[in-house]
């Protein structure tokens, strides 16, 4: 280091050159390493660094401490091994799948999912080789009855986006596991507080983080939580696939962690009141909520979730017209795609989420030329059944 006539580092140098923080106690709040890269002992530790699977003091695509972090919340939250964090949901969803797929591959996927999914599995895995089966989801069979030999994946939603249909996650798995087949469930709509896919079977659990792990619509972030094995193979892909979170992503998101739980249970009891307003108001013609008795597969929601979740669909008798007008009408609920955000959020599916894909995909995937879609908040129930009931009198 250069220095200047007293012996210290010249003045150019020293605001570059800072002393580490050396805290007196432990601070409460998980520190930020807001760092893309950290002082190496030396070469050999370098290279040790680089052939190592998650390190957190090397360089913040291999890994970082704060990320571990909530890595870990989630990881025990799921009840997994190990999670892998990333820079959005289909980051997650799509380096997971490239790493256990190749050309000539199958996959069996239920038929309604995140329209980015869709879009993933249909269009682009297609083209680089990967065969690609949708079936319905409500029938657990359906997953055999698609397996071929190079079938080597089943991918499922549930509740799905956007019409919250249920697969039996146990069921699927025992399918899976008989065949040596890995099944990945996508549990963005559930959260780990009322459902976990890997006690039921699960290989591996996928998140948005971006909704309800976040829960404040501030952060973009996926995640991925399963054994050790197959997180360090997904590991590998991430590496050079590069969809790695940023630093202050997973600290925000740590913060929401420590609510999660409490804003879920407000999300569960919210979406009730919600769907039970809607159920009982004429304009309405079909709700879909599996909390409610009257839903399908309420009996399998029951089974396997242990909260029914802060979405509901409707489809008003208005169909496509009534349902753009409803969510054009509301005044508290914020017309905005994503969900799991404390604040609600209300949506048309056809044209919004679920607009990229092709009418072929949309007819596939079921999803209603009226459906709206409401990410229930935290927020005094009273007033969002208030603010529904106001905006479906605009839409007779
Ligand atoms: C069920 C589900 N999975 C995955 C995603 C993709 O997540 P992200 O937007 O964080 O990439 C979404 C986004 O809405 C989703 O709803």
């Amino acid at each position: 280091m250069s220095t200047d006539p007293g012996g210290r580092a010249r003045l150019r140098t020293r605001v570059v050159h800072h002393s580490p923080a050396a805290p007196a106690s432990e601070p409460v709040s998980t520190a930020l390493y807001q760092s893309a890269t950290f002082r190496l002992q030396d070469a050999a530790t370098g290279g040790r660094y680089a052939e190592t699977v998650q390190p957190t003091a090397f360089y913040t695509r291999w890994g970082n401490p704060t990320t571990e972090v909530w890595e870990k919340a989630v990881a025990d939250a799921e009840g997994g091994e190990r999670a892998l964090a990333f820079a959005s949901g289909m980051a997650a969803i799509s380096t997971s799948l490239l790493a256990c797929l190749e050309p000539g591959d199958h996959v069996v996927a239920a038929d309604s999912l995140y329209a980015a999914t869709i879009e993933l599995l249909n269009r682009d895995l297609r083209a680089l080789g990967v065969e690609v089966d949708f079936v319905d989801p409500r029938d657990p069979d359906a997953f055999a009855r698609a397996t071929r030999p190079r079938t080597r994946l089943y991918y499922v939603e549930t509740p799905d986006n956007p019409k919250l249909v249920l697969t039996d996650i146990a069921a699927v798995a025992a399918a899976a596991r008989a065949r040596g087949i890995l099944l990945f469930a996508d549990n963005t709509f559930a959260s780990p507080i009322n459902q976990n896919p890997l006690a039921l079977g699960a290989d591996l659990v996928l998140h948005s983080a971006t909704k309800y792990l976040s829960g404040h619509s501030d952060v973009v972030a996926g995640v991925a939580v399963g054994g050790q094995e197959l997180i360090e193979r997904i590991w590998r892909k991430q590496k050079v696939l590069g969809g790695c979170l940023d630093p202050f992503a997973a600290w925000l998101l740590l913060r929401g962690m420590k609510t999660l739980a409490v804003r879920v249970e407000r999300h569960n009891e919210n979406a009730l009141a919600v769907a039970r307003f809607l159920a009982a108001h004429p304009a309405v013609e079909r709700v879909h909520y599996p909390g409610l008795p009257e839903h399908p597969q309420h009996a399998l929601a029951a089974r396997q979730m242990r909260g029914f979740g802060g979405m509901v669909g409707c489809e008003l008798r208005g169909g496509r017209q009534a349902g753009l007008r409803l969510v054009e009408s509301t005044r508290l609920m914020v017309l905005a795609v994503s969900l799991g955000g404390v604040e609600t959020l209300i949506e048309h599916a056809a044209s919004m989420t679920h607009g990229p894909l092709s009418d072929e995909e949309l007819a596939r995937a079921g999803v209603a030329p009226g459906l709206v879609r409401i990410s229930v908040g935290i927020e005094d129930a009273d007033d969002l059944t208030a603010d529904l009931a106001q905006a479906l009198a605009r839409c007779r």
